[in-house]
C-alpha cells in the first residue's frame, strides 16, 4: 500500500487527476470504477478541465460507479448517477453507452445486483477503481459488518452513514435507508485502485483502516490485502503519518 501525504485538498485532488490522466491516456478505453461523495469533486473538476482543454478523451472510456440509493431515481438530484451527470458526464465527452449503474429502483434488487456484477465480468473487470471512505471506515456502501461482502447487494445504511450524507439532502429523514452497492469482492477485484481521504474527521479512521487489524468492522482495511492500491490524504486526514 502506498500512501500519499498531500498538503492540501487541492494538491490531493491534482495527484488523484494526474493519476487518473496517466491511467486514461495509456488505456483510453479504461474501464474506471468511480465514487461519489465530496471527496472526488475537486479531480472531476480537473479532468473536467483537461477534456474541455483537448488533453483528455473520455470517448471510448466506460465508467461502472459504485453504488445507488434504493429508490432515487436517475433523474433524482439526489441520486449518485445525477451527481455524476452533473459533476462529470454532461461535461466530458463520455459516450452515454458506456455509463454503467446500478438501479436505485429496480423492482428486484437481487437481479439488479447480479447483472450489474455480471456486467463488469463482461467489461473485462475493472482497471481502475477510484474510492473515498466514510468516517466510519466504508467504502462503496460497505458498512462496517462481521464479514466482508464478496459481490453487489442490497444494504441497510449505519445511522453513522445517515448522518455523514444528510448534508446532501433537506433533512436526514429524507436520507434512503437502503442502498445497491458493490461487494468488497468486486472492489478489490479492481487492477488498480486508488483511495482519497481528506478532512481531519477521517483521521483516526484511515490510521486505524491502513495500519490497523484487517477486519471488517473497518471495511477500508481490506485494501491493505490489494496488490497495486495508493492512498491520496491531504495532511489533516494523515496528520497520523511522520
Ligand atoms: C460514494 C461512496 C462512499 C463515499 C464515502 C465518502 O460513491 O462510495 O463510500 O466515498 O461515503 O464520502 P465523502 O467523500 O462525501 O466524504
Amino acid at each position: 500500500m502506498n500512501i500519499v501525504k498531500t498538503q492540501s485538498y487541492e494538491e490531493m485532488s491534482r495527484k488523484a487527476a494526474n493519476i487518473m490522466s496517466a491511467q486514461m491516456i495509456h488505456k483510453p478505453d479504461s474501464v474506471l470504477g468511480l465514487a461519489t461523495g465530496s471527496t472526488p469533486e475537486g479531480a472531476y473538476q480537473i479532468l473536467i478541465e483537461r477534456c474541455q482543454a483537448g488533453d483528455l478523451d473520455f470517448s471510448e472510456i466506460t465508467t461502472v460507479n459504485l453504488d445507488e440509493y434504493v429508490g432515487l431515481s436517475p433523474d433524482n438530484p439526489e441520486s449518485y448517477r445525477y451527481f455524476m451527470e452533473d459533476r462529470l458526464f454532461s461535461h466530458v465527452n463520455m459516450n452515454a453507452a458506456r455509463v454503467h449503474f446500478l438501479n436505485g429502483i429496480a423492482s428486484d434488487p437481487i437481479s439488479e445486483c447480479a447483472r450489474f456484477e455480471t456486467l463488469i465480468k463482461e467489461l473485462g473487470g475493472i482497471d481502475f477503481q477510484l474510492l473515498g471512505m466514510g468516517p466510519n471506515g466504508h467504502i462503496a456502501f460497505n458498512e462496517p459488518s462481521s464479514s466482508f461482502a464478496r459481490t453487489c447487494f442490497k444494504v441497510g445504511l449505519t445511522e453513522s452513514t445517515i448522518e455523514a450524507n444528510k448534508r446532501f439532502f433537506d433533512t436526514a429523514e429524507d436520507v434512503p435507508r437502503e442502498a445497491l452497492t458493490m461487494g468488497i469482492g468486486t472492489i478489490m477485484a479492481a487492477r488498480k485502485i486508488l483511495m482519497l481521504v481528506s478532512g481531519s474527521n477521517k483521521a483516526e479512521i484511515a490510521e486505524e483502516a491502513f495500519t490497523g487489524p484487517i477486519c471488517p468492522e473497518v471495511p477500508a482495511s481490506i485494501l491493505q490485502l490489494h496488490p497495486n492500491v495508493t492512498v491520496l490524504g491531504d495532511v489533516a486526514a494523515l496528520s497520523w503519518m511522520d
